[in-house]
């Protein structure tokens, strides 16, 4: 299975994009027409405990059962999927190397990841791709994506035990950035910063012109944030999950109205986590405009299923001092509404943005975006 074959392969067959998620499997599917992909299935299930870790699947049976209820429960007619990996140990280069053809490049490529992957080539999935050029002529930019090996075959099988087919597997940044920007849209060629908070984990991406010069995955999520509660006031995790969903909300100076005091003692005790997490945001926000002079960071598209917690977008936006924008991916594709009601999808939207990329993989107009998509 390669990252960056078979980009463009277009057939009659439909495929799923699946989201392997440690706290919930998503799924979406598209079909194509003359004013671009309808929406045609999407649904989610509960992932079984503990059984995704750091972007590995642990228990490959047990989310293959899973996989099968989200198949099946989501009426999806498409066996085959185009899912994704994530989590610590993929990385996305993009490196300048001597001119050399495709044979040689392959070669290099081994060489060239030793350098920066904190694990072995020999445990690691590597693709590359030329880009073009650099203006002197001599060298050219090189898209290297790797991920450990242990990523793609334990989602392959537990693909393969719930009767699906893999057809493709690429890194989360890519999916996100074909979910939410086209070729045609303003924000194409600005820096965009894709922010995917999820339970276990956030992944924070930059991307101009289709590619993804920048993405890094930090250990703080939904799961922090509940944690927090849970133990801030004592309650059960279940309990502190559904106090987030219902009472929590991000407050500011903006608040002038009475506050019931569970909000006030929720917020004070999600606090530290969210700091934490605005701290790793804007660590990442500095490095890429320290390594990337000259280039700024217009606004923040924000996703993963925390994006809905109350207030976290003006939250953000108020500290990185950036536009911030909830993610709507499922907006962004024909509909029938009576089939999808717009408050299902504006709900379900966030943590649908992963697979919204994948589903639409297979219809994606932009090459450019394609290469780095
Ligand atoms: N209304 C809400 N308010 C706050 N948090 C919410 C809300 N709805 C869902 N979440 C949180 O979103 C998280 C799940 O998001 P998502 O589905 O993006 O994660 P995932 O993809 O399964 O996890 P990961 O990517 O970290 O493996 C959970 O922590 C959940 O508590
Ligand atoms: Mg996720």
């Amino acid at each position: 299975m390669s990252f960056l074959s078979k980009l463009f392969a277009r057939g009659s067959n439909k495929y799923v994009g699946v989201d392997f998620g440690s706290h919930e499997l998503k799924a979406a599917q598209f079909g194509a027409s003359v004013r671009g992909p309808v929406l045609e299935h999407v649904y989610r299930v509960s992932t079984p405990a503990n059984a995704i870790k750091d972007g590995v699947v642990a228990d490959p049976q047990l989310v293959g059962e899973a996989l099968r209820a989200l198949i099946s429960d989501g009426a999806f007619s498409a066996r085959k999927t185009i899912s994704a990996v994530s989590g610590p140990t993929v990385v996305v280069r993009q490196v300048t190397m001597p001119v050399m053809n495709e044979r040689e490049l392959r070669e290099s490529t081994k060489y060239e990841a030793e350098r920066f992957l904190p694990y072995s080539v020999d445990e690691a999935q590597i693709d590359a791709k030329i880009l073009g050029k650099t203006e002197d002529g001599q060298n050219m930019d090189v898209l290297i994506v790797a991920a450990q090996k242990d990523l793609v075959t334990s989602q392959m099988s537990a693909l393969q035990f719930a009767g699906l087919t893999p057809a493709v597997i690429e890194v989360e940044p890519f999916s996100m950035v074909r979910a939410m920007i086209a070729p045609d849209d303003g924000q194409f060629e600005q820096n965009i910063a894709i922010i995917n908070v999820g339970a276990a984990s956030t992944s924070i991406n930059i991307t101009k012109g289709g590619f993804v010069p920048f993405t890094r995955n930090v250990p703080i999520g939904g799961n922090a944030i509940t944690k927090a509660i849970a133990n801030g006031l004592n309650v059960s995790m279940d309990d502190a999950e559904k106090m987030k969903r219902e009472k929590a909300r991000i407050l500011s100076q903006q608040d002038t109205g009475p506050v019931p005091p569970t909000v006030t003692r929720i917020f004070n005790v999600i606090t530290p986590p969210l700091t934490e997490l605005v701290t790793e945001i804007h660590k990442s926000l500095d490095y890429f405009r320290t390594r990337f002079r000259g280039e700024t960071i217009e606004g923040v598209i924000l996703g993963g299923g925390s994006a809905r917690l109350e207030n976290l977008d003006a939250f953000l936006s108020h500290e990185l001092g950036l536009p911030v924008v909830r993610a709507q991916p499922l907006d962004r594709a024909q509909h029938d509404p009576a089939d999808f009601p717009d408050e299902f999808l504006r709900d379900a939207g966030p943590s649908m943005i992963v697979a919204a990329g994948l589903g639409k993989r297979d219809l994606a107009a932009d090459t450019r975006s394609g290469v780095a998509a």
